[in-house]
């Protein structure tokens, strides 16, 4: 989305200068990383930097090929092309946002091999056009190393013409200071919260399906800002989400209390 303001997006490494060189040349890119670290909010920032409006498709298993490029839909007794996200943004040239590409069929991904590549372009079968990207456009996929599964790993094809991008959680002072900037929250809480999120990703509690992202560290800080204990505020926001295992979720608050005590 483009707005006046650039959305907060505060960089960890070299991947702003990356995502904006591999844009200009018109490279297709894919970001990898857990859940909320931060690629949403990073292609945001790149959008608006770019000047290019952003559309974001969330991928599942049954995004059909029409859902991406577009079908004909019967409207008030006619029948109508509506064009889909991925038509919409290589007409606009618009940055194309698909998240957790992985989850979404590889019958439904092909439509994307002649966009990925230095054609830049998009087959409609059921228009009988293939429409050449306008300047601006730049696909982007995101998903997350960790969920993937063989059968539905991207193809090699389609990996080898793309620019990785990796994005983790950031180093303890950076993730403070985003903690306080979103969260409203003051630097001591704000620290606090960090030492359990790193406390709770080394932990490596077997039963836990993800580690502490940075999104739930801001939701326990954004808690404590409107008056609740860090230890409730921690239970609810961090241990809460990551587990229903009783046994996993006494491990967590043990972990919580024994850094709340410091
Ligand atoms: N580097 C960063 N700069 C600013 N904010 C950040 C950064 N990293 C994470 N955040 C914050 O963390 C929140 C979660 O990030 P985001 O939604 O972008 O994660 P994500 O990687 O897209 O997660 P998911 O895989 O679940 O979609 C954001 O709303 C933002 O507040
Ligand atoms: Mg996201």
């Amino acid at each position: 989305m483009e707005t006046s303001v650039r959305p907060y997006y505060v960089p960890v490494g070299n991947e702003e200068r990356v995502f904006l060189a591999a844009f200009r040349q018109g490279l297709p890119i894919m970001l990898k990383g857990p859940t909320g670290c931060g690629k949403t909010r990073f292609v945001e920032a790149m959008a608006h930097q770019a000047g290019r409006p952003l559309i974001t498709v969330a991928c599942h298993d049954d995004l059909s090929t029409a859902d991406l490029v577009g079908r004909y839909l019967l409207q008030g007794g006619e029948t109508r092309w509506v064009d889909g996200p991925l038509t919409r943004a290589v007409r606009e040239g618009a940055i194309c946002y698909l998240d957790e590409v992985v989850e979404a069929r590889q019958d439904t991904t092909v439509v994307l091999h002649p966009l990925a590549d230095h054609r830049r372009q998009l087959p409609i079968d059921r228009l009988g056009v293939t429409l050449d990207a306008a300047e601006g456009f730049c696909l982007v996929v995101s998903y997350n190393p960790g969920y993937q599964s063989v059968l539905k790993d991207l193809k090699d094809s389609t990996r080898q013409r793309m620019i990785a991008i990796e994005l983790g959680y950031p180093p303890a002072e950076i993730e403070e200071k985003i903690i306080a900037v979103e969260a409203a929250a003051d630097q001591r809480a704000a620290a606090q919260l960090v030492r359990i999120g790193r406390a709770v990703r080394q932990a490596d509690a077997p039963g836990l399906r993800e580690v502490a992202s940075t999104r739930v560290l801001i939701s326990a800080a954004k808690l404590i800002a409107e008056g609740l204990a860090p230890g409730d505020a921690a239970r609810a926001a961090i241990a809460g989400p990551l587990t229903d295992d009783p046994l996993v979720a006494a491990n967590l608050t043990a972990v919580i209390d024994a850094y709340l005590q410091e």
